[in-house]
């Protein structure tokens, strides 16, 4: 003890004396998480009569409308703050039809839902044709086989006011076509939709952390793949300016997706965006950690709350997870 360096036994500063108790740590949290600020994906199947399971997401399910309303009634229960709806219709073609019809599968769960449901937790919808049509894209193709940007935006405009029409409270354009959030916004006001908010997916990236939604959604494309409308994974410049683009358009709300391994674009957006920011933490971030968990390698529910507070310090408002209500459980 004597012969030590005072500077050994007297370090200047001690940070760790903040991390002593539980108690401590609560206090100094600089980050906090509610589940308010999250929202759950959900997806609605026709034509079947029992939920179903998807493999490759362990405890997540196309649900049918009956086992729909009870997950929705209970992630409103759990206070988790808004759901965003999939639909999975049991015929496709080339346009999507099922997309805009009034009787399609999303507009039926949402005028199921909005009717009571819709004051407890907010409702979205996924507004996007990939799961509507045959050949798999998110929009229209030319003979050629390319997605036809203009072509596409008159869809779209079509789904937003059929969704409006069945109660949605804010839709989620995904298809990242240049100009969705303004033909969709000129829509919902020319159908007297104003009310109706827009969350954009503004930098979504053409990712592999999609796989396991593409069975959940059924919405796989049957020929190439989506890098010729969904973001370069080697771009951040690109993010601020399709943000930017869509905030003039009028989105309410903007989103990045993938999340865990965008985080350096959530951060960069939430600093300069004057809407709230939300980040979806992707199907295979999810089956990631499930995946792992199965194996023993490493802590469930440790993994899953440190993914969501890491989301939320790099600065994204809300929080797209399909463990919304779980987490929304853990957090009380
Ligand atoms: C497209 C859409 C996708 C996801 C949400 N909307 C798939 C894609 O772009 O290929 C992915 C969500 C997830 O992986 O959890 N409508």
């Amino acid at each position: 003890m004597e012969d030590r360096p005072v500077n050994a036994r007297f370090p200047a500063a001690r940070p760790r004396r903040l991390r002593r108790t539980p108690a401590l740590r609560r206090l100094v949290a600089e980050t906090r998480l509610h589940p308010s600020e999250l929202i759950l994906p959900m997806f609605v199947k026709e034509g079947i009569d029992a939920p179903n399971p998807v493999s490759s997401m362990p405890g997540v399910f196309q649900h049918t409308p009956d086992s729909l309303r009870k997950a929705a009634e209970e992630a409103a229960a759990a206070g988790v703050g808004g759901l965003i709806l999939f639909g999975i219709p049991e015929a496709k073609d080339e346009r999507g039809s099922a997309a805009d019809d009034p009787d399609g599968v999303v507009q039926k769960a949402l005028r199921d839902l909005s009717s009571d449901l819709g004051g407890d937790i907010v409702i979205m919808a996924d507004l996007c044709l990939d799961e509507y049509t045959s050949h798999g894209h998110c929009g229209l193709l030319t003979p050629a086989g390319e997605v036809d940007n203009d072509a596409t935006l008159e869809r779209y405009a079509s789904i937003a006011v059929a969704q409006a029409e069945a109660g949605v409270q804010v839709v989620g354009p995904s298809g990242m076509m240049d100009g969705q959030v303004a033909a969709i916004r000129a829509a919902l006001d020319g159908a007297g939709h104003h009310e109706v908010a827009i969350l954009a997916y503004a930098a979504k990236y053409a990712s592999a952390f999609y796989g396991p939604f593409r069975e959940a959604a059924e919405g796989a494309p049957q020929f190439g793949d989506r890098t010729g409308y969904q973001q370069d994974p080697a771009n951040a410049a690109e993010a601020l300016r399709e943000v930017e683009l869509d905030v003039a358009e009028g989105a309410d709300m903007v989103m990045v997706k993938p999340g865990l391994a965008y985080l350096d674009i959530v951060a960069k957006v939430a600093e300069s965006c004057p809407v709230p920011v939300s980040a979806y933490q992707v199907s295979g971030e999810y089956a990631m950690v499930e995946a792992a968990a199965e194996k023993g390698w490493l802590d469930r529910e440790r993994a899953i709350m440190e993914t969501l507070l890491g989301f939320r310090r790099a600065g994204a408002a809300q929080i797209l997870t399909y463990w919304a209500v779980e987490a929304a459980h853990m957090l009380r």
